[in-house]
Formats: structure tokens, C-alpha cells, sequence
């Protein structure tokens, strides 16, 4: 399938070539052979970090605010700018190392509010609360909570660090950081074509998720009630998820895949043979087990299992090192339009029973409401603010 920023990136690398030759019919026709352009705009009815793919390298800022609703606004202003000229690949202004603003690097920045900024603000998104501890959680405040956010993602991990500089230098005078996370993530197979990630447990992660421009993918994510500055946002959930991979690494293959319910090397589920075969959850084997186990992760998240209640869930790998000790996990992130009537039965029901619960542990929490995206001459949530 081809994705929205492939289509830009060939778009406009066919138009970039056709400007340098002057022949655009030979351009044009050549399109495919030449390298893709991946720059991602920064205007949509939506902001467009929340579209695209899971970036390949990406940093998390939650910020403690520290000013009032007229301050947060300036700053918005502020940021806007900012993503505007970094998502062009032009320094935003005041750039200290402005030589390391690049273009072509997919670059998105994605702007979300915690809670407490509603207490400024009114107009709260129903639902929009910090999620409850959960049984298997094991929080801590150094991964937890938090006022702003921005997410930064790109190809390349110096355009993020740069542009996560910028970000939090022109917030100073407003807010703070609370908490930075870094997580990296490949959609890309060894021939080059998009493929579904992988998180560390080595699993195809993110094949049942809705496919971005439909239906089913809209109806999941996008506010369509609720209060009207929201119309065409989505919530954020934050989990920082620890994963034990030496104790995972002692399963025998078909124990992993059991927990799951799906095949490791394809990402099928245990009932079929490619990746996005529907799962038979009635299945059983010779001695009458269902195939896909009772506690199996694929099946307890299914939307059939969960009163048709769907998430769209984006993955980041992390490590995190100290000294000569190294932890891995996942940062989820999962967008709905509404955080308590989407997200949290179905954690609750994960944290109740999943097989996963024996390797992951759920060390960060945090929730937030992304505002709707910005057109040329507007700025990101003005209508809340403006
Ligand atoms: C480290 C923790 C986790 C790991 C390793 C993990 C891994 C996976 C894998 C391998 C799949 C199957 C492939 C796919 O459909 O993407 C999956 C599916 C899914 N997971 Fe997770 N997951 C984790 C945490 C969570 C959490 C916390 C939630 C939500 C509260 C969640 C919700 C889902 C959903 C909704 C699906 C799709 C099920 C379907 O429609 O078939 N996962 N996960």
C-alpha cells in the first residue's frame, strides 16, 4: 500500500526533478527511481504527526506549565512558528545552530494538553483524566503525568534533537520539562517497502490497528462531539512499558507465540497464514485448546472482544541505559477519541488477564488531549485559547 507521505515524498521528488531538468515528462516517468523527498506539511484539518507512519526516531517532552491561559496561547503561537519553519526545513527563528535545520527528513511535531491545562482553560475534553493505576503498573513520577507535550519524530535523530532544542528553549519562559522519553521504530522491510514494525519481543506490532483515511480509522481517532474547539483533535495515551527480555527469551518460540496469538515471523494470527487474515477465535486444535488461547494478548484487545471498542496504537522502541545496565520496552502510544469510554476497559481487561503481564510492566502513564491542526494565517489551538 502505498502511504500518504510516500505519495508526497515521490510527488514531489518527481516535481523537484522535473524544475532541474526542465522536462517534466521524463521526470515524471522516472518518479519511482528517484530518491523519495519526505517532507511532511505542517497544515491540516488534523495535526499531522497523528496521520503518519510511527517515525523512525522520535523524543517525547512533557512540559509542567507555568503561566496562565494568556501565556499558554503565546506560547502556541510560538510553537506553531516554529513547527512551520522546522517542518520546512528552515531554522524557527532565534535558532542557535541553525545549520542543523534540514528538510527531508519527514520532521513532525505533535502538541497535546495534560489534564490540569483544562483547569486554566474550561472546555475539558469528557473523559480526559489521568487513567487509574492499574494492578500490574508500577508508576513512576519520573515517566508519569505532565501538562504539555510535544512529539517529535523524524528520519533522523540530530533534525529531533534539534528541533526538540528549539521546542523547549522557546517554552522556557512558560513551562518546563517534566519528563523526555526516546524511542526509535523501523517501517521498513530489507527491500525497502513499508512493512509492520517490530517491537523488541521481536513481534509484527500494529497489524490490527484501523487503516489510516478510513472509515473505521476516523471514527476511532477523531473528535466529533464534545467540546467544539476539540472537532477533528484525538486523545494521546502515554505508557512507558518496561519489557524483561531475558526472561521472554527463555520461552520456547511457540510459548511466545502463544501469548500472543500470532506467528512470530509473518505476524499471522495462530489460526491463518498471513498477516491480516482475520483471527478464528473459535479455532481449537486436536485436543480441542483453542488455537488462540484464552489469555492470548491478540485476542483480549480484539474489537469483536471488546464491544467493537477500537484504539490506534503506535509503537517506539526504547532502551534506557545505565552504566552497564540496559532496559528495554515500548512506548505505547495510542490515540482514541475518547480515553475512558475507548482505552480503559480495554486496559482494564488487559491488566486483569493478558499473558503479556509476565513480561511487561507498565513504569509511565500519562494522558492528553491534541488539538485539531492549523492552516496558514491560524495557530494550533486558537480556538481554545485565542
Ligand atoms: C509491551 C506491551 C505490549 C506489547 C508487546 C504488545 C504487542 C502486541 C502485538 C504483538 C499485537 C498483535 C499485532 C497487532 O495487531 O498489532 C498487539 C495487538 C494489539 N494490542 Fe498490544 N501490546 C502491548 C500492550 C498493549 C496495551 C497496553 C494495549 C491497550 C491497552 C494493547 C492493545 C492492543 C490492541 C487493541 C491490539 C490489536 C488487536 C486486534 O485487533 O487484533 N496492547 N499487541
Amino acid at each position: 500500500m502505498t502511504t500518504r507521505r510516500q505519495f508526497f515524498g515521490y510527488a514531489g521528488a518527481a516535481a523537484a526533478g522535473a524544475a532541474a531538468t526542465g522536462g517534466a515528462v521524463v521526470a515524471l516517468h522516472n518518479d519511482l527511481e528517484m530518491p523519495p523527498v519526505r517532507a511532511i506539511e505542517p497544515y491540516g484539518e488534523h495535526q499531522v504527526g497523528i496521520n503518519a507512519a510511527s517515525p523512525r526516531h522520535a523524543e517525547l517532552v512533557a512540559f509542567r506549565l507555568a503561566t496562565d491561559k494568556a501565556g499558554l496561547g503565546r506560547l502556541m503561537r510560538l510553537w506553531t512558528n516554529d513547527i512551520v519553519a522546522l517542518a520546512s526545513g528552515r531554522p524557527a527563528p532565534g535558532d542557535t545552530a541553525p545549520e542543523l535545520a534540514i528538510g527531508n527528513v519527514a520532521l513532525t511535531v505533535t502538541v497535546g494538553f495534560g489534564p490540569r491545562v483544562f483547569e486554566l482553560t474550561g472546555n475539558k475534553p469528557p473523559g480526559l483524566d489521568d487513567l487509574p493505576v492499574m494492578k500490574h503498573d508500577r508508576l513512576d513520577a519520573a515517566w508519569s503525568g505532565g501538562d504539555l507535550l510535544v512529539l517529535v519524530g523524524a528520519d533522523d535523530p540530530v533534525s529531533v534533537v534539534h528541533a526538540v532544542r528549539r521546542l523547549v528553549a522557546d517554552a522556557k519562559p512558560f513551562a518546563t520539562p517534566a519528563w523526555r522519553q526516546t524511542g526509535f521504530w523501523n517501517n521498513t522491510g530489507s527491500d525497502g517497502q513499508p512493512v509492520t514494525g517490530r517491537n523488541l519481543f521481536g513481534q509484527v506490532d500494529g497489524t490490527g490497528n484501523p487503516a489510516v483515511g478510513t472509515p473505521e480509522f476516523d471514527s476511532t481517532v477523531w473528535s466529533t462531539d464534545g467540546p467544539e474547539w476539540f472537532r477533528g483533535g484525538t486523545t494521546l495515551v502515554v505508557r512507558r512499558i518496561r519489557m524483561n527480555l531475558d526472561t521472554w527469551d527463555e520461552l520456547t518460540r511457540s510459548e511466545q507465540e502463544r501469548a500472543v496469538g500470532r506467528n512470530l515471523s509473518t505476524g499471522a494470527p495462530l489460526t491463518g497464514t498471513a498477516e491480516h487474515d482475520e483471527l478464528d477465535l473459535e479455532a481449537r486444535d486436536a485436543n480441542g485448546r483453542l488455537v488462540i488461547a484464552e489469555n492470548a494478548h491478540a485476542r483480549l484487545s480484539h474489537h469483536t472482544e471488546n464491544d467493537g471498542r477500537r484504539i490506534f496504537r503506535k509503537g517506539l522502541n526504547y532502551v534506557h541505559d545505565t552504566g552497564a545496565t540496559r532496559e528495554s520496552g515500548l512506548i505505547f502510544l495510542s490515540h482514541q477519541a475518547d480515553v475512558a469510554g475507548q482505552f480503559l476497559p480495554l486496559l482494564a481487561r488487559l491488566d486483569a488477564v493478558d499473558a503479556l503481564n509476565e513480561w511487561t510492566t507498565t513504569i509511565g502513564s500519562a494522558v492528553f488531549a491534541l488539538p485539531p491542526g492549523f492552516q496558514p494565517g491560524s495557530w494550533l489551538a486558537q480556538k481554545l485559547l485565542g
